[in-house]
């Protein structure tokens, strides 16, 4: 299990029995059980680069059978609210262009844009999302949290204004969120034919307020919404 951020794991490192902890490329792999499973658990840190060697040790030192990302998001679609969580259908990193070379969005020589999320761990996701929104707090119009599926995009920025937003929008009309690791754990899944699936809560709606959305959202919801999505997954 991978996230970008040091809240959204403290908990559930804290939960493990039998834990080891292995230090490769600058970050700790903590490698033990966790509700009954045997799982390693890691922080990324934050951006493309980070999340893909991340998840390069993940599969190359520790031979782990799939990765599940827990973390925060921007949201995009027009019905996607902070506080909702957003599980990722397909993914694609949205500051990749090398057009006219390739089409943009492509990743060059590998022939692929779009990378699908595992169905069968999406699913299982989706169930511990289910269990746990219903105790999840209200939104800030008084209405229940939601759960949405669909394309996420990641790109080595932080989006923060109307107007890059708008034209993420304009470019991939069926953008549900964007973050800044996920795409690049999805291509290094596929390269190594590894299921990949991810889960992102919103903390901010991508425009002038997201920095102090995001700020107040991680010190506020982060670590429990993370702790309790992946405990349902884990422990059903
Ligand atoms: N993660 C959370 N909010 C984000 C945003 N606005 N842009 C990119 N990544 C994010």
């Amino acid at each position: 299990m991978l996230a970008a951020l040091p809240e959204e794991i403290a908990g559930l490192v804290e939960q493990m029995s039998s834990r080891r902890v292995a230090r490769w490329g600058q970050r700790d792999f903590h490698a033990g059980i966790l509700h009954g499973q045997s799982c390693v658990i890691a922080l990324s840190r934050i951006g493309k680069v980070a999340a893909a060697a991340s998840a390069a040790t993940l599969i190359h030192r520790f031979d782990v059978k799939a990765i599940v990302f827990s973390g925060v998001a921007g949201g995009m679609g027009p019905a996607v609210r902070v506080g909702d969580v957003v599980l990722a259908e397909a993914l694609i990193q949205h500051d990749l262009d090398a057009s006219p070379l390739f089409p943009r969005f492509e990743v060059p020589l590998l022939g692929q844009s779009r990378f699908k999320a595992d169905p069968g761990l999406t699913g299982r996701l989706a169930q511990a999302v289910g269990a746990f929104l219903p105790r999840a707090p209200v939104l800030e119009d008084g209405s229940p949290p939601r759960l949405h599926r669909g394309m996420i995009a990641s790109g080595d920025r932080f989006v923060s204004g109307d107007t890059e937003r708008a034209a993420l929008r304009r470019a991939l009309p069926d953008l549900l969120a964007v973050d800044m690791e996920g795409a690049a754990v999805a291509q290094v899944c596929y390269e190594h034919d590894v299921p990949f699936a991810m889960v992102r809560t919103i903390s901010d709606t991508a425009d002038e307020h997201a920095a102090a959305s995001f700020a107040r959202f991680l010190a506020e919801r982060a670590a429990p919404y993370a702790q309790a999505i992946f405990s349902a997954f884990l422990a059903p």
